[in-house]
């Protein structure tokens, strides 16, 4: 009896602890909640979207997305009282974001097409363009009709996409230029098809390609603004021809010319630890690039962290409730709602869940990326959680709870204090597996444009066209986060094993 009771005395520990956990958990969450939805500016803010990797119209640099683009929307911000901010996404995603409302302006060498017209309104035009064709300059035999049967790399989404596509055959499609430029160089594809100034700038960084002269296409860039906003098309419009007539656009075109041309990156010449070190210095200490590594690596761990307290809080209630309908035939209502999250969580994958919740779910609300991202998580472990808690429950001997309920405890007491803890020893090693498989999994919260480790390392190889170090970098810190966490679980382990 006194056993019972010092084990009772345990669980009670355990109980309010579990309490205090649940309550420290929704207050940050809130916290963080509060501070995100928080607005400062005095101005009303104008939020722009744009895929920063398209010099001269935007890059990143330093940090900070530039180019001709942000610097024109920056004018008409100036002239309408607006204050600017600018996010950098994938461009497969900048018109549904416009679309759904969670930018008002998405400025991006877009290209005015049928299609796109009807999703979004577009301004006036600001920009001719065109589609032009990069080779490698060892291509000495080119000719257009082999577009037919060679690979072509495009970006994703893109009228160069759809060009491809009409005339030649299905393009390999990659989500940045970079990636396109990369493709093309390693002798993965046979041609790229990309915008004219772009292609302009990328020839110019990079010695071994050669730019076709003949435009493949006759474009018109303009900006997309939402269908329900035709005040601020109007505004656009009447500051566009404002600036055209003061010749402010021709300006801020022909310096951005110059001024956005990219850095080039001329390959050196050197021996192998000379390279190394100058790959180093590029990848991670030129404009301070290390940061988006160390940025990243915090947004991954802070979704990682919450995700797997929201996933441990679902994923014991479903068990709970589950079990409790198996053993006792009781909340068969609340069971089949439980049988539903799980045939849908883990029928999905989680990509599309976050993309679900991202633009559906939280589609016309501006809502943190963080939070989208640690909802999404949340769900989808608390989905594998709840079945890895349930199995331990099962396992159980079903004598452990007649015993509880003959010794006077409720069902409630009996699951809490003596099935639970049990259940919990015996899955610690598949639960530690759930969190590494979140922990990596979390990679995926680029999709919504999340600058999370994994996004951290797509940004510098983006700028530096390097794909060996940055990726490589990202792969070790994450090998190291699972290898400290797998010390931490085998050591809590071993502490469970002495204590019984
Ligand atoms: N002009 C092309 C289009 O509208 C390509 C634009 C790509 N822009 C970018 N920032 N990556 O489809």
């Amino acid at each position: 009896m006194a056993e019972i009771n010092s084990s009772a005395g345990k669980e009670r520990n355990s109980r309010s602890g579990f309490l205090c956990a649940t309550i420290l958990f929704c207050a940050a969450f809130f916290a963080l909640l509060f501070t995100a939805c928080k607005k400062t500016a005095e101005k009303p803010v104008l939020r722009m979207v744009c895929n920063a990797n398209f010099p001269p119209y935007e890059l990143v640099m330093d940090g900070k997305i530039i180019g001709i683009d942000p610097d024109i929307i920056r004018e008409i911000c100036d002239r309408n009282g607006y204050q600017l901010e600018i996010e950098n996404m994938s461009f497969g995603a900048i018109i549904a974001a416009v679309q759904t409302g969670k930018a008002d302006v998405a400025a991006s060498g877009i290209t005015i097409t049928e299609e796109r017209k009807t999703k979004i309104s577009f301004t006036d035009p600001y920009a001719d363009a065109s589609q032009r064709i990069l080779i490698r300059r060892e291509t000495t035999d080119f000719k257009l009709e082999n577009l037919k049967n060679h690979p072509v790399s495009v970006q994703e989404g893109t009228t160069a996409d759809m060009f491809v596509q009409k005339h030649y055959r299905e393009p390999e499609r990659y989500k940045n230029i970079p990636e396109v430029i990369q493709s093309l160089k390693t002798k993965k594809v046979y041609a790229a098809v990309v915008d004219q100034e772009p292609a302009e700038v990328e020839a110019a960084k990079n010695p071994d390609l050669l730019l076709l002269p003949d435009p493949l296409t006759s474009e018109k860039y303009a900006f997309a603004i939402s269908r329900e906003r035709p005040d601020l098309l109007q505004k656009f419009n009447v500051t566009l021809r404002q600036m055209q007539a003061d010749g402010t656009l021709k300006k801020i075109k022909a310096d951005g010319q110059i001024k956005y041309a990219g850095d080039k990156n001329a390959a050196v010449d050197a021996g192998f630890w000379e390279k190394l070190k100058n790959d180093l210095r590029i990848n991670f200490i030129d404009g301070k690039r290390y940061r988006y590594l160390l940025d990243g690596f915090g947004i991954t761990m802070l979704v990682t962290v919450f995700s797997i307290l929201a996933g441990l809080l679902l994923g014991f209630l479903v068990a709970v409730t589950r079990s409790t309908h198996d053993l006792t035939g009781k909340y068969t209502f609340f069971d089949a709602v439980c049988r539903v999250y799980l045939t849908v969580i883990r029928g999905t994958p989680v990509v599309i869940q976050l993309l679900i919740i991202y633009f559906v779910i939280f589609g016309s609300h501006n809502v943190s990326k963080i939070i989208v991202a640690i909802t999404a998580f949340g769900i989808n472990s608390g989905a594998y959680t709840a079945e890895i808690i349930r199995a331990g429950i099962m396992s159980l001997d079903r004598g452990q709870i007649e015993a509880g309920r003959s010794l006077g405890l409720s069902y409630r007491m009996t699951m809490l204090r003596i099935i639970l803890p049990q259940a919990l020893k015996n899955v610690l090693p598949a639960l530690g597996n759930e969190f590494i498989v979140l922990l990596k999994e979390t990679s995926v919260a680029g999709f919504i444009a999340l600058e999370d480790l994994t996004k951290g390392g797509d940004i510098i190889r983006s700028q530096t066209y390097n794909a060996f170090l940055p990726l490589m970098a990202v792969a070790v810190i994450y090998l190291a986060v699972v290898m400290f966490f797998s010390l931490l679980l085998k050591k809590a382990e071993e502490k469970l094993q002495k204590n019984r």
